[in-house]
């Protein structure tokens, strides 16, 4: 997979895409990251990005100009367009499901802005998927953009080491149930033990004690946080 950021601060990527998940996959050819500063489209002297918003009101617009012609140049290159998602918390909020459908295009192309938001001409212009990563306000899109891209390459064929896992996370089967508690060595820890069942080896056993648990796990998870969207 090709995956496009395009963003005002493409510093900010440096050790994210280095670390050792997505390093190893960049390195391995699994996924391809390619980051564009939007203001090498920006024109004048000043390479202006961002004006004061008509009608008054607090903080800077992304102007359409310089966004909608990095978007163009980007999706020039390369043998496909892709999918442009625009970062914004107006958008649809990102879920697992959601996750899985953006991991099975070909090409993304994340679009961040910052400041106050887009000149609405922007969506209007591209007519991008427009994505959120929660109800809450970062001041950019870049972090939602490193948590698309944390969460789509993991799922990647041959990223992660042991193909079972990303099946095996929580959110990830049929009914998105969300993992039980999970135990390594010691046995004991200040008096805490291990469950009996999983030291059985009765492979039966403990599936159906993980599921119970993982359905105990989610029904505690929903009724705490009733707008979950895991309930529907
Ligand atoms: Cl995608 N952008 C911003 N600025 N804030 C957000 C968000 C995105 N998702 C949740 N909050």
């Amino acid at each position: 997979m090709r995956i496009d950021i395009l963003t005002l601060f493409p510093e900010m990527f440096a050790s994210f895409l280095d670390g050792s998940l997505l390093g190893e996959a960049r390195r391995n050819g699994l996924i391809e990251v390619c980051l564009t500063n939007i203001r090498d489209h920006a024109e004048g002297v000043h390479r202006q990005v961002d004006d004061r918003p008509y009608g008054g009101g607090p903080g800077m617009l992304l102007m359409p100009g310089p966004v909608v012609s990095c978007v163009e140049s980007v999706q020039r290159e390369g043998a496909a367009p892709g999918h442009l998602v625009m970062l914004t918390p107006g958008g649809r909020r990102l879920d697992q499901a959601l996750v899985e459908e953006l991991s099975r295009r070909e090409r993304l192309v994340l679009l961040c802005g910052r400041y106050e938001g887009f000149d609405d001409r922007i969506r209007a212009t591209l007519d991008p998927d427009m994505v959120s990563i929660g109800d809450y306000v970062l001041s950019g899109g870049e972090v939602a953009a490193m948590v698309i891209v944390d969460a789509v390459a993991r799922l990647l064929p041959g990223v992660l080491g042991d193909a079972a896992s990303a099946h095996q996370d929580s959110f990830s089967g049929a009914d998105r149930l969300v993992e039980g508690p999970q135990y390594t060595r010691p046995r004991e820890f200040r008096g805490l033990t291990v469950p009996d069942v999983l030291l059985s080896g009765d492979h039966g056993r403990i599936a159906t004690w993980r599921r119970e648990q993982a359905l105990r796990a989610t029904s505690r998870r929903v009724s705490a946080h009733p707008s979950s969207p895991s309930r529907s």
